[in-house]
């Protein structure tokens, strides 16, 4: 018997963790709708964008999951116009469905992949993402390039870099899938940020106090990097 050929262009979906996962939807769910308490991360980064915030700025929300920081930005009245970008379909749709109801219209809620983002905003946030990704040069160098004001990261740094692949054991029944924890070193990542015409500087995370914390069994070095833009020109680098 011959083997049927098949090349397909569904890889994104079937071999990343994010769309496998009951717990996360239940979670992300429970988050727009406000009845879980606020995460202290994005209590952290809303802090930090409070400052830099002018009326009508715009704030990109990079790797938004169902777009929850949303709430974090509107129980401070800041005011931003929030966007959010996300690859997992199912996440966003969350997002979509619920955030209405409290006053984010829903096309702000964008399912894309960091590869394929453009466009030019005031502040990008990126929290718990980078971490999970084969590395951090491409998508950061985006965000740098698209933003007009500051990037406020929030991802696994410490001093010399390591790079993991490890099984996801939290995932759906049956699912056997690897992800990233990546952690990223500290002077490289402040350096190359600083390359693109920011001012970078590190802030300890409140909410691990700076010690490695367990996520999915493996440790990870929560660590906010929050950039001011300095140099005038963004698209020269
Ligand atoms: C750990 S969750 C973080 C969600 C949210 N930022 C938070 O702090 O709760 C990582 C998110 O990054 C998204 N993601 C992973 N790779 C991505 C990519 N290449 N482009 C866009 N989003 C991506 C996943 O779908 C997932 O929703």
């Amino acid at each position: 018997m011959t083997s049927v050929t098949t090349v397909s262009q569904d890889g994104w979906d079937r071999f990343s963790i994010w769309g496998h996962s009951a717990i996360v939807r239940e979670l992300y769910t429970r988050r727009c709708r406000r009845e879980v308490e606020e995460m202290t991360a994005h209590a952290q980064a809303a802090e930090m964008l409070s400052r830099r915030i002018g009326a009508g700025d715009s704030v990109l929300d990079v790797g938004c999951g169902s777009g929850y920081f949303y709430h974090s930005l509107a129980a401070r009245n800041l005011p931003a116009e929030y966007w959010g970008i996300d690859v997992c379909g199912a996440l966003i749709d969350i997002g979509r469905d619920i955030l209405p109801g409290f006053g984010l219209p829903a096309d702000r809620l964008i399912e894309a992949r960091i590869e394929d983002l453009s466009g030019e905003v005031d502040h990008v946030v990126c929290l718990n993402v980078l971490t999970n990704l084969d590395n951090y040069h491409r998508p950061l160098e985006r965000f740098l390039k698209i933003a007009r004001k500051s990037v406020i990261l929030r991802e696994s740094l410490k001093q010399g870099a390591e790079y993991h692949y490890v099984r996801d054991d939290f995932l759906d029944p049956g699912i056997d899938l690897k992800v990233h924890v990546n952690h990223y070193d500290i002077s490289d990542v402040t350096q190359f940020v600083a390359s693109y015409g920011f001012k970078p500087e590190i802030v300890v995370d409140r909410r691990s106090g700076g010690q490695p914390e367990l996520v999915i069994g493996y440790p990870h070095y929560w660590t906010f990097l929050v950039a001011d833009r300095v140099a005038a020109d963004r698209m020269t680098n």
